[in-house]
């Protein structure tokens, strides 16, 4: 067993685990994070992703030994005084899923796609989301779901950008 520290969704965490364990049976199954949820455990379908350090990690890809001493974010941490993330807004707004098992993976991702560029076009947000898949296919809307989450983050924050406003389906 082995010594961890970390910080998950702003509360701190101390534990031991098996070398072995995966970051993403460390939240689910130590924690209770069932929020994030695994799809393939092969890295393909980005139902895991979790922020590490604010960067979107799969976290069936990431040993929980790796997450020692550093941040985690997970889809549970994202609301703040029962106000939804925006971006989660953003998902509910325009419709972003079916059955919703690729949400939270998607919605992490497209936060990290934001913080790295807050005006995607529609190729950059379908580029930025090709590492996670949705079963239903749902897409179109997913994609819709980030342009507005764009359009209001850049609003909220002031930004003389050009936000690509999308009014919900
Ligand atoms: S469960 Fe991690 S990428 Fe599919
Ligand atoms: S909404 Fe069903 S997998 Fe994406």
């Amino acid at each position: 067993m082995t010594r961890i520290n970390l910080t998950v969704d702003g509360m701190k965490v101390s534990d031991d685990v098996e070398p072995r364990m995966l970051l993403v049976q460390y939240l689910r199954e130590r924690l209770g994070k069932t929020g994030t949820v695994v799809g393939c455990d092969t890295s393909n379908c980005g139902a895991c992703t979790v922020h590490l350090d604010g960067e979107s990690v799969k976290s069936c890809n990431v040993l929980a030994v790796q997450a020692d001493g550093h941040d985690v974010t997970t889809i549970e941490g994202l609301a703040t005084n029962g106000q939804l993330h925006p971006v989660q807004e953003a998902f509910r707004e325009c419709h972003g899923l079916q059955c919703g098992y690729c949400t939270p993976g998607m919605i992490m991702q497209s936060i990290d796609l934001l913080n790295h560029n807050p005006h995607p076009n529609e190729q950059e947000i379908r580029e930025g989301l090709e590492g996670n898949l949705c079963r239903c296919t749902g897409y179109h809307n997913i994609v819709r779901a980030v342009q507005y989450a764009s359009g209001h983050l850049a609003a909220a924050a002031g930004s003389s950008g050009a936000p690509q406003e999308v009014t919900p389906a």
